[in-house]
């Protein structure tokens, strides 16, 4: 496994790997989620590229960007035993070299959800995500359901400005006590870290209506407020329940749906989901 930096360096050991190529961008301070994400790429090419960069054009100004738990020889050590090739941790200056001034910019599919709360999130990742793409030119690209509007924005990039790269959406990794793991869930201190499962149960529980048969959106988002309200630590967001592809809200369930949540657990934003099929 190699480490690199530089761009000159990421492009002279790209040349060198024939075969297939998986890419896993991450953030780093990583956890089972993004292993996951590694081993399904190293079951599925013949190489494999992780990238570890904290990109801070899609941090807002009220955000976490200089909190973001941080700790590259911990990451280093989880990769080491996955067969991974090479690991690139760009620096910002080569991400966001001075004078920087293009953008790209997914339209209809991000002003929803995520998109509502965090204005800019999604054109600073389909940004950053554009240029490791340029970089790394992966056949395979890896990333987790558990931002799953980030997924379907990514898909729909590829797709638009066609991308000669297949988009792999892999399941999201829970604890024993059903939290979809985060690299922000050590932020919590362990009341908030048991509150914290209402998310879960919440989409729990309008999953059960929906396999007893409802097929009301609302009553659905009705059901996952009841259960949060109950939490006093939980403060909400945004709870939906939307069309899987379009990411628009529902009157009625017909097809793939996909019902997601923002959180607030005391200070900590935690988002999940669930797709119902
Ligand atoms: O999901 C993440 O960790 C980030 O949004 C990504 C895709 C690595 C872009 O910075």
């Amino acid at each position: 496994m190699r480490s690199i930096t530089t761009l000159d360096e990421l492009r002279a050991a790209r040349l060198s790997l024939d075969g297939t190529v998986g890419f896993v961008p991450t953030m780093g301070f990583l956890h089972e989620g993004h292993l996951s994400l590694i081993r399904r790429a190293k079951e599925e090419c013949t190489h494999v590229v992780v990238s570890i960069f904290v990109n801070p054009t899609q941090f807002g100004p009220q955000e976490d960007l200089f909190r973001y738990p941080r700790d590259i020889e911990r990451d280093l050590k989880l990769i080491a035993p996955l067969g991974v090739d090479l690991v690139w941790m760009p620096t910002t200056e080569i991400m966001y070299p001075q004078g920087y001034q293009t953008w790209v910019e997914v339209e209809a599919m991000t002003r929803p959800l995520e998109g509502a709360v965090r204005p800019g999130h999604f054109r600073g990742v389909t940004t950053v995500v554009t240029k490791l793409f340029n970089a790394v030119q992966p056949h395979k690209s890896y990333f987790g359901q558990k931002d799953a509007q980030q997924a379907a924005v990514i898909r729909q990039m590829v797709k638009d400005l066609n991308f000669p790269i297949e988009i792999v959406v892999c399941p999201t990794m829970r604890e024993p006590d059903g939290l979809a793991m985060s690299s922000r869930n050590v932020y919590l201190d362990p009341e908030q870290r048991k509150a914290a499962t209402i998310l879960f149960r919440s989409l729990s529980a309008a999953k059960e209506l929906y396999e007893t048969g409802e097929r009301n959106a609302e009553t659905l988002r009705k059901r996952m407020k009841e259960i949060l309200a109950s939490e006093p630590l939980a403060q909400v967001q945004y709870v939906s329940c939307a069309d899987y592809d379009s990411l628009e809200e529902l009157t009625e369930i017909k097809s793939k749906t996909l019902l997601s949540m923002a959180v607030f657990i005391g200070g900590t934003r935690l988002i999940d989901n669930f797709v119902l099929e």
